[in-house]
This record gives C-alpha cells, sequence and structure tokens, in this order.
C-alpha cells in the first residue's frame, strides 16, 4: 500500500476475532431434583474420608454396612456364576430359582405366602423401595413416615410428587410410632406407610402387639397401603422378636414387604434385594425397573440363593456376625446407656451439649455441629440425628470391631471433656 506521502508501509493482517461464542448452557435442573435433599450421612462421610487421606487417622462409625467380608459360601456361588458363564440378563424380576427360594424364606421365617410372581428382585432394597413409592404414590398423596427415618425415605416420596408426613417418636417411647397419633394424622390423602422394622437409626424393634394396634388404624383407611422394610430383620438381639406386617391378620392384602442381602449377609457390594406384594402391585413395581434397569445382576442372583440356602436366619455364619454386633452393642450401651432392640446402630441423645463450645471450634448449636466437632477434636465420624428428623440424636454405627469401638468410645468421652457452657455475653 502507497500513503499520500508516497511511503510503502507494510501491508496489516487484521485479526479475526471470531464472532461465535459459545453457546450458554441451560443448566437449569428438574424441580423433582431440586425438591431432593442431599444426603447428610454422605456428606459426613466425604468429610471423614477426606480426612483420611490427608493422612488423619478418623474412626468411622458412620456408616450403614457391615464391617465383615461376605461369607465364603456365598462369595464361592458368585465365583461359580462367572466361570461357569452365567453372566447374561436374568428376567426382568429375577431369575424364578432366587424367586422360589426367596417365597420359600418368606413362609418359613416370617409366616408370609408368596408366590414367584409375588416377588420383584432389585438392584438393593433402596430401589425396592423407591420403586413402591413410584408405583402407588399419586401427586399430592401423603407417605406417612415415622421419624427418625431412614434418610431416604422422605426424599423418596418427593421424587413420587407426594408429600412426606413425619410422624415423630420419642425415645422415652423406643422410638416407637403411638397407634394413636398416627391415627389422628390419617386422611383419604394418605397412601402409604412406612415402617422400618428393626429401624435404622433407632434400633427399635416393634413388639408384635404394638404392630396389632396399628394394624387396627391401617385396616379403618382402604386407601392406605404399608411398606414394611425388614432389611434388619436378622440383627435383633433378644429379648426383642421380630414380626412381619404382612403376617398380621387383614394386612397381606395391603403390605409391600421390603428385604434384602446387603445387612444381614454382609453383601452390600452385590447390589440385591427384593419386594414381596400382592402380584398388582409388585408387576407395576417391575414395570419401572423393566424401564430403567433391568433385572438386577444374574451373579448376584446366584450368591444370593447360596445365601438362602446357609439355614435358617442365615444359620451360624449369620449368627455369628450378629453375636460379634450384640457384643459391641452391649459395650455402647455400657458406655453411654440405651435401649433394647436390633440393626447395627444406637441413637443417642446427646442435646445437653448444644449450648456449650470448646476453644478454637466454637458453639455446638445442634446435631451436625456436634458431628463436626467430634469428628475435629476426637477424629470419630458418626451421623447427625438431624440427617434422620431428630436434632437432638447422633447415629453410632457399631459395624466396626470392638477394639476399634472402644477406642471410638473413648475419644468421643474424652472430646465431650473439653466442651464448656458458653457463658451469654
Ligand atoms: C432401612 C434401610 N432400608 C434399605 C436400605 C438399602 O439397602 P440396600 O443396600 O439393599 O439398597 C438401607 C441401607 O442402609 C436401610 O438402612
Amino acid at each position: 500500500m502507497v500513503t499520500s506521502s508516497g511511503n510503502k508501509r507494510p501491508l496489516q493482517m487484521k485479526r479475526i476475532t471470531p464472532v461465535v461464542r459459545a453457546m450458554e448452557v441451560d443448566i437449569s435442573l428438574s424441580p423433582r431434583v431440586n425438591s431432593v435433599k442431599p444426603s447428610k450421612t454422605v456428606a459426613i462421610s466425604d468429610q471423614a474420608t477426606a480426612l483420611v487421606q490427608a493422612g488423619v487417622p478418623v474412626i468411622r462409625l458412620a456408616a450403614g454396612e457391615p464391617d465383615f467380608d461376605t461369607p465364603t459360601v456365598i462369595a464361592e456361588a458368585g465365583m461359580n456364576a462367572i466361570r461357569e458363564g452365567y453372566t447374561r440378563y436374568t428376567p426382568n424380576a429375577g431369575t424364578l430359582e432366587l424367586r422360589s427360594v426367596i417365597c420359600d424364606k418368606l413362609k418359613e421365617e416370617n409366616g408370609i405366602s408368596y408366590t414367584p410372581d409375588q416377588i420383584l428382585v432389585s438392584n438393593g432394597a433402596k430401589q425396592s423401595v423407591l420403586q413402591a413409592v413410584l408405583a402407588v404414590c399419586s401427586p399430592g398423596d401423603e407417605v406417612i413416615i415415622p421419624g427418625p427415618f431412614y434418610v431416604s425415605y422422605p426424599e423418596m416420596a418427593r421424587l413420587a410428587d407426594a408429600t412426606p408426613v413425619i410422624l415423630p417418636t420419642h425415645i422415652s417411647e423406643d422410638f416407637l410410632l403411638d397407634p394413636k397419633l398416627l391415627e389422628s394424622k390419617l386422611s383419604d390423602k394418605s397412601r402409604l406407610l412406612i415402617i422400618c422394622n428393626p429401624s435404622n437409626p433407632t434400633g427399635s424393634v416393634y413388639p408384635r402387639k404394638l404392630l396389632e394396634q396399628i394394624a387396627q388404624v391401617v385396616a379403618k383407611h382402604p386407601r392406605l397401603l404399608v411398606l414394611s422394610d425388614e432389611i434388619y430383620e436378622h440383627i435383633i438381639y433378644a429379648p426383642a422378636t421380630h414380626t412381619s406386617f404382612a403376617s398380621l391378620p387383614g394386612m397381606w392384602e395391603r403390605t409391600l414387604t421390603v428385604n434384602g442381602f446387603s445387612k444381614t449377609f454382609a453383601m452390600t457390594g452385590w447390589r440385591l434385594g427384593y419386594l414381596a406384594g400382592p402380584k398388582h402391585f409388585v408387576v407395576a413395581c417391575g414395570k419401572i425397573q423393566s424401564q430403567a434397569t433391568s433385572g438386577a445382576s444374574s451373579i448376584s442372583q446366584k450368591a444370593a440363593v447360596a445365601a438362602l440356602g446357609m439355614g435358617y436366619a442365615g444359620g451360624v455364619a449369620v449368627a455369628t456376625m450378629v453375636k460379634a454386633f450384640k457384643e459391641r452393642r452391649d459395650y455402647l450401651v455400657q458406655t453411654f446407656g440405651e435401649l433394647e432392640g436390633g440393626a447395627f446402630y444406637i441413637f443417642l441423645d446427646f442435646s445437653s451439649y448444644y449450648g456449650t463450645e470448646a476453644e478454637g471450634f466454637g458453639m455446638i448449636k445442634d446435631s451436625e455441629s456436634l458431628c463436626r466437632y467430634l469428628l475435629d477434636k476426637g477424629q470419630v465420624a458418626v451421623v447427625p440425628g438431624d440427617a434422620f428428623g431428630d436434632d437432638t440424636c447422633i447415629r453410632i454405627s457399631y459395624a466396626a470391631s470392638l477394639s476399634t469401638i472402644q477406642a471410638a468410645a473413648d475419644s468421643i468421652k474424652n472430646a465431650l471433656l473439653y466442651l464448656r457452657r458458653a457463658v451469654p455475653v
């Protein structure tokens, strides 16, 4: 190019800036997801894991899973299934072989009669509960949940566009649902009552008499179904005994019984649970499963057949695990005081420590700050009761060795010694 002064100017390359901007992505989520609360049990476990990764020797008593290995006969059956090429899809509802032995188990151990077409095997009891809630609840229905509750029940109700209605229970009544309170809260909107027996998180076991009183209330409401979560049925300590809700007079027709292999047989990673109930409801749940996950793992189903073949209530292998759970539990009861019951949790009222503070930590306001403090100072991971709908308590899982439990109890007691009542200013 020649300028007016006659000088030649080097040709300038013009930089072209791209005009296409990255298209903005709509990151909004469905109202259904937004209505679901994140799990506080997961939050505390994540915090504990982060500390362990940073080299802090945290004692983890937050998780809800046995510390035992899956019994050898079960593991062998799983390995044989792989060796024998039993690795293809099974029927959506589960293999006939497994559903048949589940029917035998329910008859023999629980006194309830089902045929294989009234059983749906799923990837864990959690899936069984969710599908049941989704299958029977319509928008606006109420799901009645005694609190403290298993963390997922209210959220599952929300996922079904139903409303969770929490009926509080009290430590003075062994955290058992009062039939009078239930009666006063039922209406035409009440669709599903969820009973967790033995209970996570409280360990409470419903006596047969109380279940009969609850059944009498339920019987007055034709729309009301009962989901009986019996996943801890065999982790139970004398004098407590377990009663299946569906075995009570008139309750079979309206009860959906959920059970699974995770807890009794130390099979959390095998992901296997099941639902038993009237065919109409079971088929509906199966319809959801067929479009979501299809049948459960073929290998786990072979292993589950072996598990149910170990004898009444899991035979010697399960009795040995339950004996160990009882020993640990007795130790914690001696140390902190608690109720008779089952599962592998104790749910303790620590609210007398609220309103105290520790140097360098600040105020203990609630179960969450107390659990954060116990993790910080005592290096013990336990779960705030708030996660289960009762902020006065914390849940300690004793699915860990006795020496670990003893070390944890000492650490908790020691950490509590540093708490001083805050002086009002
Ligand atoms: C009361 C209750 N129901 C169901 C489940 C889910 O068990 P699964 O591992 O079979 O999904 C749990 C697990 O913690 C539980 O505590």
